[in-house]
């Protein structure tokens, strides 16, 4: 099957295009550096060409809040245009447990994403994954004012990008579900419990609060505001597992 990943360099694309390659698929990698863009549209045309499965993988440069949003409206007008243009039978894309019911400028934008998706009339799937654990320091670094990294009350459950793209690689060989698969990592907990065991674990002196005032990329959260609410699929690697994979790999 020819299966184009748009954002095929990218921490999950590149991951994600490893795994359909061992499984026999011709794979295209497509970024603006292979002369693929879904802002200008180049290479749209030309790389649809003989493709059945498209799935993307694309993050905006910026994320503030205007242009993350015209970004993914953007990103993703063409992108379908091109889909459609060439009756593309699948596409898979790669969104956020909970943005639909937690306000945040990015979370807008991937709402807004998805819903471009779903007018679009092609086949999908949409995987909306928790927060991944290679962002936890992003995390941090964003709620820290000087030693104190100050974070709302609430779970967390961040899955590893080995577990995401294993995910995305599985449902974009599987049927067009039409529908949402969320996925999450193996442990649920405190936010502020989990940023701590990482930041120990780096060696990062900062210390770790739990703040019921404090914001998520400028958003209020309440306990269940960044966690699946049903059934999601686990992913299997925990925070003591990806901090050893990460350890053996630096
Ligand atoms: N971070 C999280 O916790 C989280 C959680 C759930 C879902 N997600 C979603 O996961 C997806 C992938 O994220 P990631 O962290 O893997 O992204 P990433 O590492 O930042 O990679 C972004 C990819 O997008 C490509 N790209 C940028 N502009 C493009 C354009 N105009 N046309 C085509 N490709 C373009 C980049 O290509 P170049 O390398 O050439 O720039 C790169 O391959 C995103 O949609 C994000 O919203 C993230």
């Amino acid at each position: 099957m020819k299966i184009v990943v748009i954002g095929g360099t990218g921490l999950i694309g590149s991951k994600t295009v490893a795994i359909l390659r061992q499984g026999g698929h011709e794979v295209v990698a497509a970024s603006p550096q292979s002369g693929v863009n879904t802002i200008t549209g180049e290479g749209l045309k030309e790389v649809m060409a003989g493709t059945q499965v498209v799935i993307d993988l694309a993050n905006s440069p910026s994320f503030e809040d205007k242009a993350v949003l015209e970004f993914f409206q953007t990103s993703g007008r063409n992108l379908l245009a091109a889909e459609a243009a060439a009756s593309i039978g699948h596409h898979v894309a790669l969104s956020i447990v909970a943005i639909d019911r937690t306000d945040n400028g990015y979370f807008r934008a991937k709402v807004a994403q998805e819903k471009l998706i779903v007018a679009s009339g092609i086949p999908y799937t949409i995987v909306r994954a928790t927060q991944f654990l290679e962002f936890l320091r992003g995390i941090a670094d964003s709620s820290a004012v000087g030693n104190v990294v100050r974070l709302p009350t609430c779970l967390f459950q961040p899955i590893a990008a080995d577990d995401v793209a294993a995910n995305v690689a599985d449902v974009a060989g599987a049927a067009p579900r039409n529908g949402i698969v969320e996925i999450a990592g193996p442990e649920r907990a405190p936010f502020n419990q989990i940023i701590a065991r990482y930041l120990k674990a780096v060696g990062d002196p900062r210390q770790v609060v739990s703040d019921p005032e404090a914001l998520y990329w400028g958003g209020r959260v309440e306990e269940r505001s960044l966690v699946p609410l049903g059934d999601a699929r686990l992913g299997r690697i925990g925070l003591d597992e990806w901090l050893r994979r990460s350890k053996a790999a630096a």
